[in-house]
């Protein structure tokens, strides 16, 4: 497999209310449920939970909230007033989002930031779960330890659902045209691929510590997961 090669996408340089750019978003939740990864993460939370539900989810890189809430619908059955935070640079989470995390009865806030900014701040306790959701590609190998360092230090599990870095991955993100996706969702999903992971690259910028259990391998037919979680 060809080495990663981590690009600008266009979805980052436009602004959130570029006609363009909330296509694109509206894309992604295709995307995602053709990935079928709310479905991926829903297994891998469950299994990690058996004995009780988390208090507090924190997703960095949220986006319009969309995959949160479809995770969100499939657990709020069995797991009741989980308080959600969701970390964006963009501010694009919709009235209607907030409505219906709201009727799951799922606390919801929402943070403005970057990134890193908002991990460098000081933080009441830790999260039970934070999690990415094809976010962790869009970083250089020294962001991206410096960005799972400072999530090991803030929450008990980490996930992370991100593109595979394979020959079906790049085929599946030279279709998105027939899924009706525009020319920004189509330039991405390329470009996501050749930055995304395979093999062991994640758990290789986890810190090395050995009060981590970790885990990463493929999931489903185009994305790779990860999933650290304290032992200690
Ligand atoms: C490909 S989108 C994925 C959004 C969402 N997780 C999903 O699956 O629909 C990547 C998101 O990361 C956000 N992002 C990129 N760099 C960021 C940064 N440094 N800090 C915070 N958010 C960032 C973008 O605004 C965008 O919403």
């Amino acid at each position: 497999m060809t080495p990663r090669l981590v690009e600008p996408e266009w979805l980052d340089e436009l602004p959130a209310d570029d006609p363009a750019a909330i296509r694109s978003r509206r894309d992604l939740r295709r995307v995602n449920a053709w990935m079928q990864h709310s479905c991926i993460i829903a297994r891998l939370l469950e299994a990690s939970f058996r004995e009780r539900s988390p208090r507090l989810i924190v997703e960095v890189g949220a986006g319009d909230g969309s995959l949160m809430l479809a995770l969100a619908r499939r657990l709020a059955p069995r797991w009741k007033q989980v308080k959600v935070l969701l970390v964006d640079r963009c501010h694009v989470v919709s009235h209607e989002t907030v409505a219906e995390f709201e009727r799951l009865e799922w606390p919801l806030e929402t943070v403005r930031a970057d990134i890193f900014d908002w991990l460098a701040k000081p933080f009441d306790g830790e999260a039970d779960v934070m999690m990415a959701n094809l976010f962790l590609h869009h970083f250089h190998p020294e962001r991206l330890k410096m960005l799972l360092g400072q999530a090991s230090e803030r929450s008990g599990l980490f996930l992370a659902c991100e593109p595979r870095r394979s020959g079906v991955a790049m085929a599946g993100s030279r279709l998105l045209g027939l899924i009706g996706c525009n020319a920004v969702s189509r330039h991405d999903a390329v470009v996501s691929v050749r930055a995304g992971f395979t093999g062991r690259e994640l758990s290789g910028a986890w810190p090395k510590d050995n009060g981590w259990d970790v885990q990463e391998g493929p999931a489903g037919l185009f994305s790779h997961y990860f999933l650290a979680r304290k032992t200690i």
